[in-house]
């Protein structure tokens, strides 16, 4: 008895391991794995994909490794084939020691037979090991494609860290970026139509491309990406530097300029409009080095070699005296500027503007308070004062809200908020010399004129219904 229960559940153990092997292997056979591919190089996927194998070949991952063999290191010519015989080879190559997938062995020289077909940076750095897509039936699932516009995918493999930063100093693309405000998904404008444009890499790629979104896709990443500036496929009309989408003029000010206008409560990130000094009301135009662009101020890459501790990286956006002084070197610009004298600049523009900030801040405070106050007593349109209530906030938040504490337009920041200031205290006195009605219980005017109208209507209606 003991034994024929035993024999039973072997049995029925059997089946069901065997069922679940089956139902493994058929799923596996079903969906072509792209995980059992290996590398084949660049010039396969040419034939069938002649358009992105040209543009690809156009952009620096095409060239990098082909362009020329000789280039500058700290100052010194070197062979670009013999450096890269070491610590460039993890990025500059494809599958670098992904051996059992056919990439890069290191064990061979760069240029054997064995490896030649996996030099530069090519399509399967970004997509995957090809072999299966190129032979499968189902060209879909068997590549990555990619769609999360790869602030992971740029980064590389942990081995190689392509911009990622695991790297020597010069490729902590994705930790500046970490670090910068665009790698931030702020909660409270996620999912909002209106804020797509700026603040979602697929709402930004389609107004870029010309193709504006009307609502919000399914794949969505609620922050500003890589791909979001970058395009790893440029058409061949785009000849911006670093496969830009828009060119380095264009492409800050496509999210950095003011969404309110004159008549707002708020003025929401007026970068544009500071720069540009022209948009304030009562105030002189003002330009402060007006041909200098977002990028060339907030970009700032130390030069290859740098200590590693010392290290600064463009992409965290955050302003360095240094990129002032790459123009301001007495013969570009003036004035001229070492590090530190260009940090004094910046340090008493800062302060400059915080000193004005103080005296002006509470008297828009205190006008705002009036004006709740002169709503509140129905006195608001005899002060006579809407619209300088709105000029002053308009050039207040102008001022403020751009976020570089004065240093995008100086005088104009400071002009910006004296103006406000004086508009504020004309408003406070405004509404404190406005006697509030008082109500003594006597019909007004405007009580009468009724009452009298309404006299007239009834004698009018009686001789009509006399007749
Ligand atoms: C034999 C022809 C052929 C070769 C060779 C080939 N592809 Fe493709 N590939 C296709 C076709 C066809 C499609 C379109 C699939 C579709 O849109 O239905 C495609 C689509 C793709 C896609 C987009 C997938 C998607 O879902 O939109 C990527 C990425 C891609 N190929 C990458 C590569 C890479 C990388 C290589 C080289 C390793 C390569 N292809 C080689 C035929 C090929
Ligand atoms: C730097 C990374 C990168 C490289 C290198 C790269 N791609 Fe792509 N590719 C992408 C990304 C990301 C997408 C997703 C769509 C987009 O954002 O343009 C894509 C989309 C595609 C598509 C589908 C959409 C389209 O544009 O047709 C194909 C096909 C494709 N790549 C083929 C290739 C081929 C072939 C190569 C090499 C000649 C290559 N890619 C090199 C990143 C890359
Ligand atoms: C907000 C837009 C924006 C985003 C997001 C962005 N970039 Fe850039 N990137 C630029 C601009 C603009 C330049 C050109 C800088 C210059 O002209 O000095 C640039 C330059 C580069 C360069 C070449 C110069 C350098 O700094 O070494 C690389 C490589 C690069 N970006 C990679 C990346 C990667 C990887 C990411 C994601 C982690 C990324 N970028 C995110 C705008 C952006
Ligand atoms: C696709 C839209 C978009 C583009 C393009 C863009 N930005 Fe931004 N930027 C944003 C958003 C959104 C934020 C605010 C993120 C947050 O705080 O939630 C931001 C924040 C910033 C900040 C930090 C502000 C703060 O409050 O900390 C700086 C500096 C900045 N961007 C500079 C730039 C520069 C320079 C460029 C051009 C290379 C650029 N941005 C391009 C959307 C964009
Ligand atoms: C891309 C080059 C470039 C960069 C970067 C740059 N400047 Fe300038 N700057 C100029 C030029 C050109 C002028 C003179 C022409 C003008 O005013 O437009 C100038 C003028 C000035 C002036 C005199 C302006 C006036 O109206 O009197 C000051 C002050 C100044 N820059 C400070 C700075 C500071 C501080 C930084 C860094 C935050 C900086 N600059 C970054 C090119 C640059
Ligand atoms: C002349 C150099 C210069 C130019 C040009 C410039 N900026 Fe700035 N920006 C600065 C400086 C300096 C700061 C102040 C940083 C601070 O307060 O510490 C700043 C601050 C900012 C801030 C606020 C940063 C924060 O942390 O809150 C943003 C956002 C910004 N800039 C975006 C832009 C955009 C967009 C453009 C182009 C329309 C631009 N900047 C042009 C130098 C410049």
């Amino acid at each position: 008895m003991k034994v024929k229960e035993n024999k039973i559940l072997e049995i029925s153990i059997m089946i069901v391991v065997f069922a679940a092997v089956f139902i493994f292997l058929s799923i596996n056979s079903v969906t072509a794995d792209q995980s059992e591919a290996t590398y084949l190089g660049t010039d396969s996927c040419k034939g069938c994909h002649p358009t992105n194998y040209e543009l690809w070949d156009e952009t620096s991952h095409g060239i990098y490794f082909f362009d020329d063999s000789e280039w500058l290191y700290n100052d010194v010519l070197t062979d670009k084939y013999v450096r890269c015989g070491d610590s460039m080879l993890p990025c500059h190559t494809i599958g670098y020691n992904e051996i059992d997938k056919g990439g890069y062995d290191p064990a061979y020289a760069w240029d054997s037979n064995e490896n030649a077909h996996l030099l530069g940076i090519g399509c399967e750095n970004c997509h995957g090991p090809g072999s299966e897509h190129i032979s499968g039936s189902d060209k879909k699932a068997d590549i990555n494609q990619i769609v999360d516009h790869y602030a992971g995918s740029c980064g590389g493999t942990d081995d190689a860290g392509c911009h990622g930063g695991t790297r020597q100093y010069g490729d902590e693309i994705v930790p500046g970026w970490e670090e910068s405000a665009h790698a931030n998904e702020a909660p409270e404008y996620a999912q909002r139509v209106d804020c797509m444009s700026c603040r979602s890499t697929e709402g930004f790629i389609a107004d870029a491309e010309g193709d504006p979104l009307t609502e919000i896709p399914e794949e969505v990443t609620w922050t500003i990406t890589c791909g979001a500036c970058h395009d790893p496929h440029p058409e061949a009309t785009n000849t911006n530097h670093y496969q830009l989408r828009l060119s380095e003029d264009e492409i800050c000010e496509a999210c950095h300029y003011s969404t309110s206008s004159l008549g707002s409560e708020d003025v929401h990130h007026p970068q544009v409009e500071m720069r540009a000094g022209n948009v304030g009301v009562d105030v002189e135009d003002t330009t402060y080095m007006v041909d200098v662009n977002c990028v060339e101020c907030h970009h700032y890459n130390s030069p290859h070699g740098t200590n590693a501790s010392e290290y600064k990286q463009g992409h965290s956006w955050v302003p360095q005296p240094e990129a002032c002084v790459e123009c301001h070197d007495g013969v570009i610009a003036l004035p001229e500027y070492n590090i530190t004298t260009a940090l004094e600049d910046i340090e008493e523009q800062h302060e400059n503007y915080a000193n004005t900030y103080a005296t002006v801040s509470p008297n828009i405070e205190t006008m705002k308070t009036k004006k709740a106050y002169a709503d509140d007593n129905k006195i608001w349109t005899k002060t006579g004062m809407n619209d300088t209530y709105y000029e002053a906030l308009w050039n207040f938040g102008l001022a403020t809200a751009d976020g570089s504490n004065g240093t995008h337009n100086p005088d104009y920041a400071e002009a910006l908020m004296l103006d406000a200031n004086t508009k504020a205290l004309e408003v406070i006195a405004a509404v404190d010399s406005t006697p509030i009605p008082e109500d003594d219980g006597t019909p007004g005017f405007e009580a009468v004129a009724f009452i009298v109208a309404i006299g007239i209507a009834l004698i009018l209606l009686r001789k009509r219904i006399k007749k």
